[in-house]
């Protein structure tokens, strides 16, 4: 019953949390986008706005945009807020779910440091409090006022603290949190910033005040900044599924190149939009960056380090020039795996085997032979957090038998 609970609640946070972040980002392109493609009219002068033309779903919309406000409030004012809101209550509730009440199997690794669930989790909700204080006080401060300067120090602030959380938690772990960080910089900025200055703008309308203009300066910098950082926020969101990224100790320099390209890909479309060119050269950086993220990944694996003989492992199997036996690799699958990945699992909390990923017999550990090899050879994404205690000769011998030609 428990594991019917547990199965059906991650399905359906995850569910709701992907469907709110959609509606989510798909506003925010849309408002980018539109924002690029305002144009003047004789009723809105320059600078104050302007208006686009746009066809869908068999009719035709035209959109006024005034900046900062229009001479009198409208009857009926649409909000979009719940998206940011609810893509966050919903991802925190996961993060509390997977990593907090999981953190044994997805937060806590002993070998990069030995904490109990209460201070990992204590750890990792503080910094994304913490982490929201450190850039709305850069947003605030004067380096603000010069755009590169602050995008750049706002760069090494989430580097650093992807490689902060790399010497705290899990490799998972780590980019979860980024990713958390990140998002929670970006709700904090509507939840914090836009919707408190739209209230203003409204409030001064309502008393037949002008508005003051830099509210609307303020929300739109800040509704840029969520724009940026869409992209990498996704790739961070996803990056703790696929082993090559989260088990790499270079995990922190990945993030650095996924939030160049990320950002690129949006000048891209923010200038196109716009009408002025189309920069290509965007796309040509974001690829090069990308690259170089597979490429670290690759070589910095575990499996790929010993090939360059960075850290040697003295192995008699491969002094001796032979490939492990068969009835080797089946007795290191099936003691240090299969307590979990079996028809039915010894371990405890687990009742069908996960990813349904099973190794009961030695033809389903052949079946699973390259994903073993990536898994717990070429990285050590498993086991989670080494719990069943794998050596790293016995990683050796699978590499070998799994990897090699
Ligand atoms: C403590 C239990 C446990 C042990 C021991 C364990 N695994 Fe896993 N394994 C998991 C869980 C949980 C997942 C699902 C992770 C997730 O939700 O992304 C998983 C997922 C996998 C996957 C699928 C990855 C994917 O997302 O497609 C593979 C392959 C795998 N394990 C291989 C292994 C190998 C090989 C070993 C032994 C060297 C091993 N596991 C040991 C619990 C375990």
């Amino acid at each position: 019953m428990e594991s019917v609970v547990v199965e059906w609640v991650s399905l359906i946070t995850r569910w709701t949390h992907i469907t709110a972040g959609i509606a989510w980002i798909g506003s925010s392109f849309y408002f980018m986008h539109l924002d690029a493609a305002l144009r003047g009219i004789p009723e809105i002068p320059a600078g104050k706005g302007g208006e686009a033309w746009e066809v869908h779903g068999g009719g035709f919309y035209q959109v006024r945009k005034y900046l900062v406000a229009p001479d009198r409030l409208p009857d009926h004012l649409i909000w979009h807020k719940w998206q940011a809101y609810s893509t966050w209550l919903s991802g925190i509730f996961l993060l509390g779910w997977i990593y907090y009440l999981g953190a044994e199997l997805y937060l806590i690794d002993p070998s990069v440091r030995v904490l109990t669930p209460l201070t990992a989790a204590g750890i990792g909700f503080g910094s994304l409090l913490v982490g929201w204080l450190v850039y709305d006080g850069l947003v605030r401060s004067k380096l603000a006022k010069h755009e590169m300067a602050l995008a750049a120090v706002g760069f090494v602030f989430i580097v650093f603290m992807a490689w902060f959380y790399q010497q705290m938690f899990s490799g998972r772990g780590a980019l979860i949190h980024t990713g958390a960080l990140i998002g929670t910089m970006m709700v904090g900025n509507v939840f914090l910033n836009i919707m408190p200055n739209q209230r203003k703008v409204i409030a001064d309308l309502v008393a037949g005040r002008l508005p003051n203009p830099a509210y609307g300066k303020q929300a739109k910098t800040r509704s840029t900044h969520n724009n940026y950082l869409t992209l990498p926020v996704l790739f961070l969101m996803l990056s703790s599924h696929f082993a090559l990224v989260f088990t790499s100790p270079y995990a922190f320099v990945i993030v650095g190149l996924v939030l160049v390209a990320g950002a690129l890909v949006r000048v891209f479309y923010n200038i196109r939009h716009a009408g002025k060119s189309d920069p290509w050269w965007t796309w040509g950086v974001a690829g090069l960056c990308i690259a170089a993220a597979i490429a670290i990944s690759a070589l910095s694996a575990p499996a790929a380090r010993e090939a360059l003989s960075l850290d040697a492992l003295p192995d008699p199997i491969e002094v001796a020039g032979l490939p492990p036996a068969p009835e080797e690799i089946v007795g290191i699958v099936q003691g240090r795996c299969a307590m979990c990945h079996a028809a039915t699992p010894a371990w405890p909390g687990l009742t069908v085997a996960p990813k349904d990923v099973r190794f009961d017999t030695a033809e389903e550990i052949e079946r699973w032979k390259p994903v073993i090899g990536l898994y717990a050879g070429r990285t050590n994404a498993m086991p989670p957090n080494n719990v069943s205690e794998i050596t790293p000769e016995e990683r050796h011998a699978l590499a070998q038998w799994a990897l090699l030609p």
